[in-house]
């Protein structure tokens, strides 16, 4: 098959995916820019004057009142996403200034990961940055920093690559570079450029990022990590009964693949299994999409790439917990080969299934790697898939929808509002379950009304996963792609949701019960 030059699965691997990322205890004449954070007033109505957050013994009183003093002259509030640059005061090494607004929630570190994200993006042609946001969150301020500058230009020639790149170093200011720093540091460059790994992914186009290359990238990368990777081409998947995605991944030549990539913890007491919708390109089958917006669907596999991601993150980290991540990968083609509304497919572990929609593809491919995922008796179960339209009409662009087990839908949700992925818990009403009911199969793919989309999604899931298994599904439809401006450390395109909720649970896993 054609490759594109420049973007093959060897040189995906190699990628830098964003700046050098280390602690500084003091400013240099090789620094260009000194990024500070201003907290706004908090008195009635905001009257008082906004404040500069600074790290200890990093700048002298005067430049510290010099740089409060042009900020105030030229009016700058400290509110949220607000930018000021100015020039620097002479006595400091770097030539400007950029204040970033913080508004007032200074103690939550999504505020703090948010300004960063600002700050760098509003620094490209800028080489080496200072910043002081480490005085409020460092590991925050380094996420946020590493992402906003996160840029996928790989598929641009020379024309349209822009002239102004973003910082190559992000210095990030410490009193003393203490042993937890640096752990705090180390962690927070793991979490972010696993995060960068899934918009990669993404923003790589379905001509390029086919099943079978898709599956060859989560080969190089997991190895290099250190996980162990089994792969099932499409003659092995038909031969092992996985009917799902033979069904889906038919109506397309480039075959369907199953991705298992494990993170074998030594000792470990838990096991999480992890399974991602993998979607190269969804047209919607016979049952096709309309044209408009259809390029969006280059992200139907945002589920795989984020738990390919996560995977790869406990590796990394270390994390005393086994996952496993299950990753079906098809094209959903309209084709002669391609399965019609109406046909009934047999799921891997022999659910039957009527075909009725064939743009419900999803929860086909899902189902065969969920009950493939319960054969090795994890202890939770996470999955996570750009599902449903119905999760955007409910919840909009932003907010994951989490279903699942109630306790375990609880945690996941609480701990995705904690890194700041925003997932909110949704019901699985007991009257939506029959409308799943097929004339001639076991279950039928969708119900014939359109209410509670994402609902009946997940409860199609949940025939197939185990009984008593705590169990998680996350939609990110939305999420999964800004189609949008960028904002904070998000930029358009492949936003890497929700790999830090998935890491986040691991840990809270590993570091409880
Ligand atoms: N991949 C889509 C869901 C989607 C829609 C993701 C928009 C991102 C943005 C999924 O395969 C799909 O088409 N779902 C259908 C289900 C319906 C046929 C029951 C939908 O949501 O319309
Ligand atoms: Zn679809
Ligand atoms: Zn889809």
């Amino acid at each position: 098959m054609a490759e594109l030059k420049g973007v093959s699965a060897n040189h995906f691997s190699d990628r830098v995916r964003g700046p050098r990322i280390d602690l500084t205890t003091a400013l240099s004449s090789d620094d260009d820019v000194l990024v500070v954070g201003l907290v706004a007033g908090s008195g009635d109505g905001g009257t008082e004057e906004p404040t500069l957050l600074l790290v200890e013994d990093f700048l002298d009183d005067e430049p510290a009142d010099q740089i409060s003093a042009a900020l105030s002259a030229l009016g700058a509030k400290g509110s949220v996403g607000e930018i000021t640059r100015i020039p620097a005061p002479q006595s400091l090494p770097v030539g400007v200034v950029v204040a970033v607004g913080l508004g007032t929630e200074v103690d939550d570190p999504e505020t703090i990961r948010q300004a960063a994200g600002n700050a760098v993006r509003a620094l490209d042609g800028f080489d080496r940055v200072v910043s002081t946001l480490s005085a409020a969150d460092l590991g925050a301020a380094a996420e946020g920093s590493y992402l906003g500058a996160y840029r996928f230009d790989e598929l641009r020639s020379e024309k349209s690559r822009p002239s102004e790149q973003p910082p190559s170093a992000v210095s990030l200011a410490v009193p003393a570079k203490s042993k937890q720093a640096k752990v705090e540091l180390d962690h927070a460059l793991i979490v972010a450029d696993s995060v960068a790994i899934a918009r990669d992914f993404v923003n790589t186009p379905p001509n390029v990022l086919y099943p079978a290359e898709f599956a060859e990238r989560a080969r190089i990368l997991g190895s290099k990590a250190g996980l162990r990777v089994e792969i099932l081409d499409d003659v092995e998947l038909a031969k092992a009964g996985y009917g799902g995605i033979v069904g889906v991944g038919q109506g397309s030549s480039r075959k369907p693949r199953l991705v298992r990539l494990t993170h074998e913890a030594k000792g470990a007491e838990r096991t999480v299994a992890l399974v991602g919708k993998g979607i190269t390109f969804d047209t919607g089958g016979i049952s096709i999409k309309p044209a408009a917006g259809m390029d969006h669907m280059t992200s139907d596999m945002g589920g795989a790439a984020a738990v390919i991601a996560s995977t790869i993150a406990a590796a990394r980290l270390d994390v005393p917990v086994t996952v496993i991540a299950t990753v079906p990968m098809a094209e959903n083609m309209p084709s002669s080969t391609a399965q019609r509304p109406g046909d009934v497919l047999t799921q891997y572990g022999g659910t039957t299934v009527e075909v009725l929609n064939t743009d419900a593809e999803g929860r086909l491919i899902l189902a065969d790697a969920i009950v493939r995922a319960c054969e090795d008796e994890p202890d939770f179960l996470i999955d996570t898939a750009t599902l449903t339209g119905a999760q955007m009409v409910a919840l909009g662009t932003r907010t994951p929808g989490v279903l699942g087990t109630d306790d375990f839908r609880d945690r996941v949700a609480a701990i995705s509002q904690s890194v700041g992925e925003h997932g909110w818990p949704m019901p699985m009403p007991a009257e939506l379950r029959s409308d799943l009911n097929s004339r001639i199969a076991d279950l039928a793919n969708v119900t014939n009304h359109r209410w509670g989309g994402m609902l009946s999604a997940a409860m199609f899931l949940r025939e197939f996963v185990a009984e008593g298994l705590d169990w998680a599904h996350i939609d990110v439809a939305g999420p999964a792609f800004n189609t949008g401006g960028p904002w904070g450390y998000t930029g358009k395109g492949g936003t890497g949701v929700p790999v830090r909720t998935i890491i986040a649970v691991i840990e809270d896993i590993a570091g409880g019960q």
